[in-house]
């Protein structure tokens, strides 16, 4: 347990507990407004993440960008966005179980630290681990689950959808409950735009 987002920063940053350190050109802790209430969580760092040190910044990050703009939610201002694993899974393949066990307790602090009021997952790698193990998102997107005082909700991996557009319509429907969500649970969300 860190007293501080500092220290626990700092901490994860020097953190060689699984392989993924070894080929990492930089960890990606997270990023964004870390008082924000609502806390998006993906999948691990890509290509341009592990360059750049900053979670989805690609071609899916754009995508992710315009989702979250279309509901006034902006990454430099009342958001923060994790991933499941901190470091670049190699060829860009799933994180394994075992590298999710061990990387999960970064991201178990930095919720304990920001007490967010929702998590939105995006995608299936964060929402079979964070709502549950079955979690299916075609069938499940969208729909809130209170976890200890936590609003959970999955939704599609921006990834995903530019693989197949046709799931685009259903996302934005998820945005669009997100956004009455937070207009009934956040206090200061909107109150920063
Ligand atoms: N995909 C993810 O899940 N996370 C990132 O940070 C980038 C792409």
């Amino acid at each position: 347990m860190y007293n501080s987002w500092e220290e626990l920063e700092l901490n994860c940053r020097k953190c060689e507990k699984c392989a993924l350190a070894k080929h990492r050109t930089n960890l990606v802790f997270g990023y964004g407004n870390k008082n924000a209430e609502v806390l998006f969580v993906g999948e691990g760092p890509g290509e341009n993440e592990d360059l750049q040190g900053k979670p989805f910044v690609g071609r899916s990050g754009k995508l992710l960008d315009m989702y979250l703009h279309s509901i006034d939610l902006d990454r430099d201002k009342n958001i923060y966005i994790a991933n499941m694993v901190k470091c670049r899974p190699p060829q860009n393949r799933d994180p394994k179980p075992e590298e999710q066990d061990i990387c999960i307790d970064w991201l178990r602090e930095q919720v304990r630290i920001m007490r967010p009021k929702i998590i939105v997952c995006l995608g299936r790698i964060a929402a079979q681990r964070l709502i549950h193990p079955d979690f299916k998102v075609t069938k499940q997107h969208g729909e809130f689950i209170d976890k200890n005082g936590t609003l959970m909700m999955g939704t599609f991996h921006p990834a995903a959808l530019l693989r197949n557009p046709n799931n685009k319509g259903d996302a934005l429907d998820d945005f669009m409950a997100l956004q009455e969500k937070i207009k009934q649970v956040c206090k200061h969300t909107y109150d920063e735009v």
